[in-house]
């Protein structure tokens, strides 16, 4: 007799995978969850934050401005899982200038918690600016995904830019003609001011210039 379909399957499923490295086999082990969170980061957005987060060394730091109901959050954190890495949210959770006025923080707090990432997660509730003006911790990765007002990215950044390590990862989403605010600020200011600049769909991403990044100060 034959081998049942559903076992030839499932033989077939693990040749394959046995090809995958560990990281791309957790990235498509939890995606389905990440991906019930709403938002609008693209797949290839959503796996790009992964890698950058695992890229990291222990202990670093992560900051997100603007992390709605926790999409990019959780991508994020899957990337820090195990390794001491924290990621502070900062949001108002009101919607901000250019989204309909709710409250996203109950969502936000029952979707971190559902994917199991509470203890690597720290909300800020706050105007990124004013966060801004107090903080005091050195990051290893500043993801802009805010305001989509030019004023306000460019505020966004120069707040948090000057605590970015040297060779620190710096990624911005919305870098499309659609968001002209955040494509004005990317091309006139960022992208200069970043080394081994790249893009994936709208994420546009550099490095703060300097060494690798490899050392937590
Ligand atoms: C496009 S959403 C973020 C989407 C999120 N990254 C995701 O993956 O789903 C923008 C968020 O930025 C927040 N926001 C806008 N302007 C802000 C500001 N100046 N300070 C803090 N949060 C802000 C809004 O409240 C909103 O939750």
């Amino acid at each position: 007799m034959g081998t049942p379909l559903t076992a030839r399957v499932r033989l077939k499923l693990n040749r394959i995978t046995r090809g995958f490295s560990a990281d791309e086999r957790e990235w498509r082990r939890i995606w389905p969850l990440l991906d019930s969170i709403e938002g609008w980061l693209t797949a290839a957005e959503a796996k790009w934050l992964f890698d950058a987060a695992r890229s990291l060394p222990t202990g670093a730091i992560i900051v997100e401005i603007g992390s709605f109901k926790g999409r990019s959050t959780c991508c994020l954190a899957a990337g820090c899982r195990g390794n001491g890495k924290r990621i502070f949210a900062v949001d108002t959770f009101d919607g901000g200038s250019d989204l309909p006025r709710a409250n996203s923080f109950p969502d936000f707090s029952e979707n971190v918690e559902r994917c199991g990432f509470s203890s690597c997660i720290e909300p800020v509730i706050g105007l990124s600016t004013e966060v801004a003006k107090t903080w005091n911790k050195p990051i290893h990765l500043l993801f802009i995904d805010g305001s989509h007002f030019y004023e306000e990215v460019l505020g966004d950044f120069n707040g948090f830019f000057p605590h970015v390590v040297r060779g620190g990862i710096v990624a911005f989403h919305d870098v499309a003609e659609t968001k002209p605010g955040v494509f004005r600020a990317w091309n006139q200011n960022f992208k200069n001011q970043l080394t081994a600049i790249g893009h994936c769909e709208s994420l546009g991403y550099g490095r703060k210039p300097g060494s690798n990044g490899e050392s937590v100060q």
